[in-house]
């Protein structure tokens, strides 16, 4: 992976779902194409196959769980995600989080299947203990900004600057970010790419709306 990057988060959105899923994905390709910035979907579990059978670029899965095969009901299995096309996942996001136990058993089982692996804190001290247990990028994310107008860059710069001297690890920050400025001072700060999700799928323009996101890159 080369950074900056610019993750997009498809979520549960409807716009981002389904057939809406490849849509989206084919936008974040031909705009990584055309400014030669990296943009990589995060995709739902279930949008995995076709997304990546649709695109080349890489792409991200919003879960894993830490099994292997076997008797493991409803279970993401990471071989699976494997298979199905996955580059990466995103493991502890707001929406989605997982006990330390659990965080360091995924990053075991991605490890073994070679995925990288994101793994998102909600503040800097949770960003140094996650930075510990080696996974490939940090992200932070102060949950009181997701979806929000505010972005963290620009509301707690502070969370950035600080999550940056703790973790060793490539730093993704997001949370409420919609404008190019949001993302200019977040890679001043020191972050290696952004997180997002409304300000792109939300948007009437998606594929405008990254291309303004990625223009500081
Ligand atoms: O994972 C990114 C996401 O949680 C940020 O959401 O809508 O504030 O860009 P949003």
């Amino acid at each position: 992976m080369n950074f900056p990057v610019l993750f997009v988060n498809f979520k549960t959105y409807r716009e981002a779902t389904g057939e809406k899923a490849v849509e989206l994905a084919r936008i974040c390709q031909n705009v990584s194409r055309q400014t030669n910035k990296q943009v990589v979907p995060v995709v739902q579990v279930s949008d995995l196959y076709r997304v990546s059978k649709t695109v080349d670029i890489p792409v991200y899965v919003q879960r894993v769980d830490p099994v292997t095969y076997g008797s493991n009901t409803g279970s993401v299995l990471p071989e699976g995600l494997k298979q199905n096309g996955a580059s990466g996942v995103v493991i502890n996001h707001s929406e989605d989080r997982r006990t330390d136990d659990v965080v360091r058993r995924c990053l075991e089982r991605c490890r073994d299947q070679k995925l990288e692996a994101m793994v998102c804190a909600k503040n800097p001290s949770e960003a140094e203990s996650i930075s510990s247990m080696n996974p490939d990028i940090v992200a932070i994310e102060p949950p009181e900004f997701i979806g929000g107008d505010i972005s963290v860059s620009n509301a707690k710069p502070k969370i950035i600057t600080r999550s940056r001297k703790k973790v060793s690890q490539p730093l993704i920050c997001g949370a409420g970010i919609r404008k190019k400025e949001d993302v200019q001072k977040a890679i001043d700060l020191g972050a290696d790419g952004i997180f997002v999700a409304s300000g792109v799928v939300k948007t009437e323009d998606p594929e405008n709306s990254i291309k303004k996101l990625v223009s500081p890159f």
